[in-house]
């Protein structure tokens, strides 16, 4: 095959990133639809959809990452970095080109939400503001969290690490999640726990009142030898019995 000087591979590179960008642009069209019908559900301070269109930096956010997403895929690191990074100049919100993100994505009042390189988010999913999903810089290629589908994650909330959480399960406002959250679950606090699971109760252990296994044992062990020790009291009554009965 006869070699390309550089400017027919300048003139290719920009022709690839034209479909690029035509075919993010159409993609665009129909998930800017969706993101105002989510925003619309999810956010009751939401008027009207110019209002939704051009002032919500979370929807922001997502656009400019459906274009860098789609640049990082046709191996355009370098404008997918760029368009992230002014993303984040603009709205405060950072995600990664390389992050996955499912349909009906919303990020409420966004500021200070980082998303990282190798995190995947299923559908229909929220974030509040201060939202990390992050790593926890002790792994290596895939570092940061999976969402399922219809997850909610409170704001201040860092969810690190290659852990899952399930599908409509809830992180609380401020929670550290280092650990995998099961699906339909709440948790709360640092490090994170699991406190309602489909809605009901979870119940912690009684740090408190704690059982001790070894003397749990040694009660049992007791028991045994005091039933032994009846046995033999009783077989020895019944021989003196017989040996006075002979006598
Ligand atoms: C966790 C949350 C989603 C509620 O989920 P839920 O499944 O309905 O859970 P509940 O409200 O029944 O709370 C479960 C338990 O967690 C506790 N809890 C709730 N949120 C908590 C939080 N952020 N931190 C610590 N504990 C929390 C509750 O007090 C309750 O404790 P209990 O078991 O002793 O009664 C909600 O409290 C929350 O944090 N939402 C985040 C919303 C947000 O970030 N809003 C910002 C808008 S700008």
């Amino acid at each position: 095959m006869k070699k390309q000087n550089v400017f027919q591979r300048m003139g290719n590179k920009i022709r690839n990133a034209q479909r690029t960008v035509a075919v993010v642009i159409d993609t665009t069209q129909r998930e800017l639809k969706e993101t105002v019908q989510a925003v619309r559900e999810r956010d009751p301070a939401a008027r009207s959809t110019a209002e939704i269109v051009l002032l919500y930096s979370g929807v922001h956010a997502i656009v400019a990452h459906r274009l860098a997403h789609q640049l990082q895929k046709d191996e355009h690191y370098f404008a997918a970095r760029a368009i992230s990074q002014a993303a984040r100049h603009l709205t405060g919100i950072e995600i990664h080109p390389g992050a996955t993100i499912g349909k009906n994505f919303f990020i409420d009042h966004g500021s200070g939400v980082v998303i990282g390189e190798t995190t995947e988010i299923g559908d229909n999913c929220t974030l509040y503001q201060g939202v990390t999903l992050g790593g926890t810089g002790k792994d290596v290629g895939k570092r940061h969290p999976t969402l399922g589908n219809n997850v909610m994650v409170g704001s201040g909330a860092k969810v690190l690490g290659p852990l899952k959480v399930g599908d409509n399960s809830k992180i609380a406002a401020n929670a550290v999640v280092l650990h995998e959250v099961p699906p339909h679950s709440t948790a709360v606090g640092i490090p994170a726990k699991v406190v309602r699971r489909g809605g009901v109760k979870v119940n912690d252990l009684d740090q408190i009142h704690i059982p001790d296994p070894v003397a749990q044992e040694l009660a049992k062990m007791e028991r045994t030898i005091a039933e032994l020790r009846r046995e033999v009291e009783a077989l020895r009554a019944a021989g003196v019995a017989n040996e006075q009965k002979e006598q």
